[in-house]
């Protein structure tokens, strides 16, 4: 029987509600498709933090090393500043590990309400870069607290992360529709994103029969609300991909059903399993978060081992449900709880 050692971090507020959750579903179509998964889990957070001054072990990265997947919530609580929970946890994870490719699905599920009045049939793939661009630890301050105070931040691009992030995307839009778009800003940033499109243009030759289009990325944001339908697959840097990611689940019913994975594609290291949304802190501790997007995450992270139906079998279950409607938190306008949720999964799951 294939196994699968899964590293757990729970981190904060619905993280801990949500991942626990994910588990027993996860146990429940293990034993229907026959593998098992065994999970070490991590009190990485922000309590970790509060605790012990940093967000996780010296040797954190190398016990995390030796596992298959890492599942996560998110990490994030009111009294800890973001770039501590993000620089400390997320961004190491990410960079040690290669995951250069965010992977974010943006799909109108069947029975969900998107904020839209025409949405038409929304299902697209976000891919951000992940390990550079904007999000860089590179620049400082000279002068400070006087008038002549300077601040500096640098983007890094570089034509590894580029190129590679870059051929991720075309293969994703060659096995689907065939088109992909790209996410620029080559009018006001002159040097990185000209290069991007340069890049993006170069790996393109490699896939001729995929139609390539390029927008910047302000009316970009606009064509995400008025015609979203007509994306297949997307590719930004890491900041443009940020900032999309959040738009794309905004339109397709909000932070409660979108799914992510960070993923290091070659398999060299392991991939991080998390969901877009953060800890929310205003309805943690209610037993009311959506486990969906953390369910689905789930099932991305069964397509990364490659057992493509069990994947299946937690998508179907969950669009069974949205379609269904008598089962969903208040965020989807419901009034079931995140254990309610989970079980009705489960009970999809099983009965299939
Ligand atoms: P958030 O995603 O935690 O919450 C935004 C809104 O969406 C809130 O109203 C929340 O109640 C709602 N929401 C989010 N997930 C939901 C779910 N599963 N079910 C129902 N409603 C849901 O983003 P926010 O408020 O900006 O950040 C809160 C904390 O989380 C911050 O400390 C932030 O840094 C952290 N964060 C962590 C991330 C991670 O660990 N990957 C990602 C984003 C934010
Ligand atoms: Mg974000």
């Amino acid at each position: 029987m294939k196994k699968y050692e899964v590293a757990v971090i729970p981190g904060d507020g619905i993280g801990k509600e949500v991942v626990p959750e994910s588990i027993r579903l996860l146990n429940t179509v293990a034993v229907q498709c026959g593998f098992e998964i065994s999970y070490k889990h991590y009190d990485y957070s922000c309590e970790y933090y509060k605790n012990h001054g940093k967000m996780m072990d010296d040797d954190g990265l190398k016990k995390l090393r030796d596992s298959d997947g890492i599942f996560l919530g998110a990490v994030g609580y009111p009294g800890v500043p973001d770039h501590v929970s993000l620089w400390g946890l997320l961004v190491p994870i990410r960079r040690t590990f290669q995951q250069y490719v965010n992977l974010r699905p943006v799909k109108l599920l069947k029975g969900v309400d998107s904020p839209l009045k025409n949405p038409g049939n929304i299902d697209f793939y976000i891919v951000r870069e992940n390990n550079e661009g904007e999000y860089s630890s590179i620049g400082g301050r000279l002068n400070e607290g006087t008038e002549h105070e300077l601040v500096v931040q640098e983007s890094i691009f570089t034509k590894r992360g580029v190129d590679r992030v870059m051929k991720y995307a075309y293969e994703l839009a060659n096995k689907r529709n065939k088109k992909l778009t790209s996410a620029t800003k080559s009018n006001g940033i002159i040097h990185t994103m000209p290069y991007w499109d340069e890049r993006f243009k170069a790996i393109g030759k490699l896939y001729p029969d995929v139609v390539q289009s390029q927008f910047h990325i302000d009316i970009l944001t606009a064509h995400f609300v008025t015609r979203p339908h007509e994306f297949d697959v997307v590719v930004a840097s890491n900041l443009f991909g940020d900032i999309l990611s959040d738009l794309g689940p905004a339109v397709i019913g909000g932070m409660g059903i979108a799914p992510g994975a960070n993923l290091n594609p070659e398999k060299e290291f392991p991939s991080m399993f998390e969901p877009v949304h953060g800890s929310a802190p205003d309805i943690a501790g209610k037993n009311v978060a959506n486990p969906i997007a953390s369910v689905w995450t789930a099932a991305m992270m069964l397509t990364h081992f490659g057992e493509y139906e069990a994947a299946a079998l937690v998508e179907n279950a969950i669009e069974q449900l949205t379609a269904e409607g008598n089962v969903l938190t208040p965020d989807l306008g419901g009034n079931a709880s995140t254990v309610e949720v989970t079980d009705a999964l489960i009970q999809n799951i099983i009965t299939k």
